[in-house]
């Protein structure tokens, strides 16, 4: 077990303490005392420093669509490596990769690379400002879109914080006054209190930003109706809508506005569109992007780097439409495989999702908004308890116990996967 006293997970860790404060640099991928340490992954499974095999469901967090070392993938930036990693040049496959993501989503008329998705929904929010001449945005409570200072407003709001109508909480100590009053808080869902953030502020807003399918209101799509009324709202108002699907892009050959409607003007890209390797973009209206190109710098030094762009490329190539319904009823059999155990052994949970991606709860309520998912403390010492018993039983989740299946997992994983679930209820259940 990666955890044993002489465990060279546990020694690494004890060396990463001593050079990274708590030892770790990336905090979504924490878990206590420390995760193992991975030194390679191939299709559905990572092997850690000390030789164990795990069935990897958290696929980096949704990047690894189709899984690790993916031949072609592997193939496209062997071949790229050799020619060169870098050039103060653009390269033939940035245009490729950018012509296939356009012709896949009827909005994406322009499209810019950038490095990752917080640096998308940056760019976009700056763009949206630039066209604007307006300075705030509006988004939902607790949703999150990365780090840029201003979307990560109201991301860990908390009962005693959050206020009756969503006030805008700090998520870092002195965020500055600027930052708070230019961000706008509402509920997921909730058309009216929209309506009413939005024509108060009418003259400053520059966009709404949302996540289609918010991780943190449930998986679920945002509701038809509010969608709508959002998008009516903007254009009458002369907002623009931005979405974020750095995640929910892969809910469909088109993206989820491809699947479930809605048109943005600008949409926030990552994940999966490098192949596993770092990647951002903003793709939307033609109009608006090349009046805003010039105003609104975005000059990263690895940006549209080819090693992204060739894994990109050869990713999504592979990602036909097929794919995503293979990959729909994917999803669909593990929560359902999931929720039957929940239902024969009477357990206070629900697995909630959509498409490939499935989020476990530790309680029956319907999650609609983020004031719905937060989880009560009793619910998050649960969830994280379910997740290492996860890993002892060698099924990696995202901490959160969310799974983002990919287009390799055969059924003899997805039975190793709901026998490890099985068990590692009945481990928290004790
Ligand atoms: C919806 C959403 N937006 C933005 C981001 C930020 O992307 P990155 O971690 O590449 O900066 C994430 C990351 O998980 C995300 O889930």
């Amino acid at each position: 077990m990666w955890t044993d006293e002489s465990s060279q997970s546990r020694q690494l860790h004890t060396r990463a303490r001593r050079v990274m404060p708590g030892g770790s640099t990336r905090a979504a991928v924490w878990m206590d005392p420390y995760p193992p340490y991975v030194v390679r992954g191939e299709g559905a499974r990572v092997y850690d420093v000390d030789g164990r095999a795990y069935l990897d469901l958290a696929n980096n967090l949704g990047v690894l669509i189709h899984g690790h070392a993916q031949p072609s993938v592997v193939a496209a930036v062997q071949a790229q490596a050799a020619l060169g990693s870098c050039f103060a040049m653009p390269t033939p496959t940035e245009v490729e990769l950018a012509e296939l993501l356009c012709a896949r989503v009827p909005g994406f008329e322009r499209i810019r690379f950038i490095n990752t998705g917080s640096e998308a929904v940056a760019l976009a929010i700056k763009t949206a400002r630039a066209f604007t001449g307006r300075h705030k945005i509006v988004k939902l409570e607790g949703v999150y879109h990365g780090s840029y200072d201003f979307a990560e407003i109201s991301n860990y709001s908390t009962p005693e914080n959050w206020g009756n109508t969503p006030r805008s909480v700090a998520t870092v100590p002195a965020t500055p006054p600027g930052v708070l009053d230019s961000v706008l808080v509402i509920p997921a869902n909730d058309s009216a209190q929209a309506r009413e953030v939005l024509l108060a502020n009418a003259d400053d807003i520059a966009a709404v930003l949302v996540d289609p399918v918010p991780p943190r209101c449930g998986m679920q799509p945002l509701v038809d109706e509010f969608v709508t009324s959002l998008r009516a709202l903007t254009r009458e108002l002369g907002m623009l809508l931005i979405y974020d699907e750095v995640i929910a892009f892969r809910f469909g050959y088109a993206g989820s506005q491809g699947r479930f409607g809605g048109e943005p003007d600008l949409t926030a890209l990552g994940k999966i569109i490098g192949g596993g390797y770092p990647v951002g973009a903003v793709a939307g209206r033609a109009d608006i992007m090349e009046a805003t190109a010039s105003q609104v710098s975005s000059s990263g030094t690895f940006t549209a780097n080819p090693i992204t762009m060739v894994a990109g490329l050869a990713s999504m190539q592979l990602l036909q439409q097929e794919s995503f319904s293979a990959l729909d009823a994917l999803g669909e059999r593990m929560r359902a495989g999931c929720n039957q155990i929940i239902a024969d052994k009477g357990a206070a949970m629900q697995v909630l999702g959509t498409g490939s991606i499935s989020s476990i709860y530790f309680h029956q309520r319907p999650v609609t908004d983020y004031r719905s998912y937060y989880k009560r403390p009793t619910e998050a010492t649960l969830t994280a308890a379910f997740h290492r018993a996860m890993v002892e039983r060698g099924v990696i989740l995202a901490p959160t116990a969310t799974c983002f299946a990919s287009t390799v997992l055969t059924a003899a994983d997805e039975a190793e996967f709901l026998e490890a679930f099985a068990h590692s209820i009945d481990a928290v259940m004790e």
